[in-house]
């Protein structure tokens, strides 16, 4: 069963087509960071404007990378929600038209689950139930996935996701967006002993809360920005994010007796994340799988792979299918 795949949820075009809700034929990513970079952020009405510019292109190359022609799909994947509304309404509104045109049926996608359902594409993959934790821009999420469909939320960000800490403290440091790559490549040569930023732990709750490291940071740069190298800012910030998020899921182990964790979202391309991760599930034998990092990020095959579930289980969406910026799991 062959599953086109859109996602236009923040500001990368992505247009894949994937096989039974495994095999990737074609996956292929119009990212906007030129864009956005002078801005030090996203800026919504421009991200929505070029994905309409670019989503007929994406999804053509898409389906002529994958040798296939719109007639052989099984259906249409496409990312409902959350994200940027402009964003999301010219992907929606795109497979909508296509659907019509091509008698496809439709299915809708919550970007979560696409995030979580990216471990299938990799093998070995997960059996459920597994532990998903879903580390991105926009999300700081842990929950259980029992089965498709069936996901117990044990605990989410209170306040700032951590990707959304890692561009801000960027911004910051006056360094580029997005954020997570540069102020990993800064930490390489950084010492993340040199300051002792605050881990917010929470105890007895599963939550997560990244708002006071980032004012910690902030804090630090005004009373001495200037006589300390960027690198060990940079090293010592990310060393309290990762601390936490893998103590946070050693817990979220010890209270459900869950022995599979699937970390994904663009803050697990994060070496130092995906190491410790790691020697955790060592440590406690417990398995851990983590996608490629091209897989990590926003791409539209983890929509076609979760859509292919909801297409087996006829779960189809109607044409009249509108997006939702801050849709739930
Ligand atoms: O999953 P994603 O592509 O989009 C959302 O759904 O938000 O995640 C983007 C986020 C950005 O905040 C970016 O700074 C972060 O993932 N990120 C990283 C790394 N690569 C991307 N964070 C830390 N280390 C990285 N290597
Ligand atoms: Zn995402």
């Amino acid at each position: 069963m062959l599953i086109l795949g859109i996602d236009t949820s923040c500001d990368d075009t992505s247009a894949s087509v994937v096989e039974n809700g495994t095999r990737i034929l074609s996956n292929v990513i119009s990212s906007q960071t030129d864009i956005h970079t002078r801005y030090g952020g996203i800026v919504p009405e421009l991200a929505s404007r070029r994905h309409i510019e670019m989503i007929v292109p994406v999804v053509d190359e898409a389906v002529k990378r994958a040798g296939v022609s719109l007639p052989d799909l099984s259906a249409v994947a496409v990312c409902r929600g959350p994200g940027l509304i402009g964003s999301l309404l010219v992907g929606c509104s795109f497979a909508k038209a296509v659907c019509y045109s091509d008698d496809i049926p439709l299915v809708a996608v919550n970007h979560l689950e696409g995030h979580i359902f990216s471990v299938f594409l990799e093998t070995p993959s997960p059996e459920f139930p597994f532990l998903s934790l879903v580390v991105s821009g926009g999300h700081t999420s842990l929950c259980i996935a029992e089965s498709f469909g069936v996901y117990t939320e044990l605990g989410r960000t209170r306040d700032d996701a951590a990707g959304e800490a890692f561009d801000k403290v960027s911004k910051m440091l006056g360094c580029g967006y997005p954020g997570g790559p540069v102020i990993e490549r800064l930490a390489e040569h950084g010492n993340p002993d040199a300051i002792n930023f605050p881990r917010a732990y929470l105890p007895g709750s599963l939550d997560f809360s990244f708002s006071g490291l980032k004012t910690a940071v902030l804090n630090f740069l005004q009373n001495n920005g200037k006589d300390f190298p960027l690198e060990d800012i940079a090293a010592s910030f990310q060393a309290s994010v990762v601390d936490v998020l893998v103590r946070k899921t050693e817990w979220a182990i010890d209270k459900s007796g869950v022995g599979k964790v699937a970390l994904s979202g663009g803050v697990s391309a994060n070496s130092l994340l995906r190491k410790k991760m790691k020697d955790m599930g060592h440590k406690k034998t417990v398995e851990v799988y983590i996608p490629s990092s091209a897989l990590c990020t926003d791409n539209a095959a983890m929509i076609a792979a979760a859509g292919y579930h909801h297409f087996i289980n006829k779960n189809f969406a109607g044409l009249d299918l509108n997006p939702g910026a801050s849709l739930r799991l």
